[in-house]
Order: C-alpha cells, then sequence, then structure tokens
C-alpha cells in the first residue's frame, strides 16, 4: 500500500484509500509513541526542512518531533528570521536550501497556493503545514483520527464546522475529507463568515442557528475567528459574535446529548470557546494536538516510501 500522491498539498487531492492508510499508519505510530524509546529508524538519512513564513506553534512543533521520530535530520527556516527580509524570492530560498541535499519540505505560508507552487518548479516532496485560507491537510487529518479514534467511525458521523468558515482552510480540510469518508457535516456560523457556494459545492448543510446546530451533531469542530485575514467588517463585534455563536458548559449542558468538542487551536477563550467548555470532560483539544505527531509522522513516512509494515 502506498500513496496515490507524491506531495500531501491538500484533502482534495487524496483518494479515500489514501486517507484510510495515513490514518491506520497513525495508529500504529501512536502505539510507538507509548513505548518508553519513542522512535523508529524509519526516516534515517532524510533531511527535511520546516519552512515557516507564517506564525505557528502546534504545527511546526508537532512536525518537528514527527521528523525526531522517525530519526530524520530536521532544519527549521522561520521567514522572519531569514533572508527573505532582504527580498529574496521563495523559489530562490528554497533551490538554496535543497543544494544543500533536503528531501521534504514541510511549508506554511500566508498565500494560497504557495506550496502548489513550490511543487510545480522543485523535485522534493511537499508537505502543506496551512497555505493561507486554501488548506490545511495534517489538521484535517489529525482531526479525523481524533474523532475516529473518540467515536469509532467516521462513516455517519455528524459534525458541525462552527465558526469563521470564510477564512478557516481547516473548514476546507475538514468538508473535503469528511465527505469523502461519509461523514455528514454541517457549517454554522453568522451568514457573513460562510461562503454562499459552499452547501451546493460540497453538498453540505448550512445552519445560522448556533443551538440547532449543535442539537444535530455527534461532534463539533470549533473555529477561531480569524482576526488576522478580515479585510471587511464581517460581523459588528467580538463580544456580538461570542452572544451569538460562542459556546459556554451552560449550552453544552443545555443539550439533549453529550457531544465531543475539538478545536484546532490557538483558541479565543471566551470568543468561540469559554474556558469552562474548552477545558470540559467533552473537549478532546489536547488529545487533537498529541494525535497531530502520529498523523504527522505516518504523512513523511508514506510520502518518503514507506510501508507501515516496516515499522
Ligand atoms: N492548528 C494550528 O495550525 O495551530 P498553529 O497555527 O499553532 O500551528
Amino acid at each position: 500500500m502506498s500513496l496515490t500522491t507524491k506531495h500531501l498539498l491538500g484533502i482534495k487531492d487524496l483518494t479515500p484509500a489514501d486517507i484510510q492508510l495515513i490514518l491506520d499508519t497513525a495508529t500504529q505510530f501512536k502505539e510507538v509513541l507509548q513505548r518508553p524509546i519513542k522512535k523508529v529508524p524509519s526516516l534515517r538519512d532524510v533531511t527535511i526542512v520546516n519552512l515557516f513564513y507564517e506564525n505557528s506553534t502546534r504545527t511546526r512543533i508537532s512536525f518537528e518531533l514527527a521528523e525526531k521520530r522517525l530519526s530524520a535530520d530536521t532544519i527549521n527556516f522561520a521567514a522572519s528570521a531569514s533572508s527573505v527580509s532582504k527580498g529574496e524570492t521563495l523559489l530562490d530560498t528554497v533551490n538554496n536550501i535543497l543544494s544543500m541535499k533536503v528531501d521534504m519540505v514541510v511549508m506554511r505560508h500566508s498565500a494560497s497556493g504557495a506550496p502548489h507552487f513550490l511543487a510545480k518548479h522543485i523535485p522534493a516532496a511537499i508537505v502543506n503545514a496551512g497555505d493561507g485560507i486554501n488548506e490545511h491537510p495534517t489538521q484535517g487529518l489529525l482531526d479525523a483520527f481524533s474523532m475516529r479514534e473518540k467515536t469509532g467511525k467516521l462513516d455517519g458521523l455528524k459534525v458541525a464546522i462552527i465558526g469563521d468558515i470564510m477564512h478557516s482552510r481547516v473548514a476546507m480540510s475538514n468538508i473535503y475529507l469528511l465527505k469523502k469518508m461519509g461523514a455528514e457535516v454541517t457549517v454554522a456560523g453568522p451568514p457573513t463568515l460562510i461562503p454562499k457556494y459552499i452547501q451546493q459545492a460540497f453538498d453540505i448543510r448550512v445552519e445560522y442557528n448556533l443551538k440547532k446546530a449543535l442539537e444535530w451533531c455527534d461532534v463539533a469542530n470549533v473555529l477561531r475567528i480569524q482576526l488576522e485575514r478580515q479585510n471587511q467588517v464581517l460581523f459588528s463585534s467580538l463580544r456580538e459574535y461570542s452572544l451569538a455563536y460562542g459556546i459556554n458548559k451552560q449550552l453544552l449542558d443545555s443539550l439533549n446529548k453529550e457531544i465531543v468538542i475539538m478545536h484546532p487551536g490557538p483558541i479565543n477563550r471566551g470568543v468561540e470557546l469559554d474556558s469552562d467548555a474548552a477545558d470540559s470532560k467533552q473537549s478532546i483539544i489536547l488529545q487533537q494536538v498529541e494525535n497531530g505527531v502520529a498523523v504527522r509522522m505516518a504523512v513523511l513516512y508514506l510520502l518518503a516510501g514507506g510501508r507501515a509494515e516496516n515499522n
């Protein structure tokens, strides 16, 4: 079994069998991560650069840890501390790094399509660690892994994705993945933060009433308001957003069932999610972060040509 793609640019390009293979391989790596020695030699002699043109806490650390657990050699590149500030282009930067014999590139960029551009111009395998408002495929995969681990299924699972759908690459990767794997998806939030095309384009439900969305779902994946990507006023204030779409424990307790709460981070506490909900027993937010390492190990391992039975 191997992936049908050389790069991981988006969930859009994966087949259901690719997704299944990544999730099943991640299950094996999660078992490795429970051992006293959490390291395997799978990517010995493979060199990976983590190219971050945009800030990150979880994704950057998670990739670096995944690479180290697989025994790869890793280089961390932050654009803010590089010659990018002197005007060097993306392609020049990457070609200079690749000339030092780097095999794989993990890349985050604020421009949608930046990793796709790079994939057309360089020979190394590329993993998209989030591009603008387009996709964040490893977040989609770790979210799906966490949902499957918690509920036992993806097929038939009812998932509500709540909040700033318009500016969210996490929403896009979740929608592509969940639809490919047979889940039912509702997006919920204010009409101004939900693209008009989304219902027809993806065959999903749209719900503007938060409580109805929560009553319907098994899992709520709550998203952050992406203030840094808003170039127009799409809601009146954070306080009013929180009153209409913020989730707290009182609201969760008023539902007719116990749903699972997820969030990709970073959380705007008191805006989309109150601490009493984010830190409740229903929340699997820190399990998502934990699972991210195993999922990224699986992605890197499979893109490097690995086979699951070799671990
Ligand atoms: N979930 C996520 O992408 O978080 P970071 O921006 O901290 O990597």
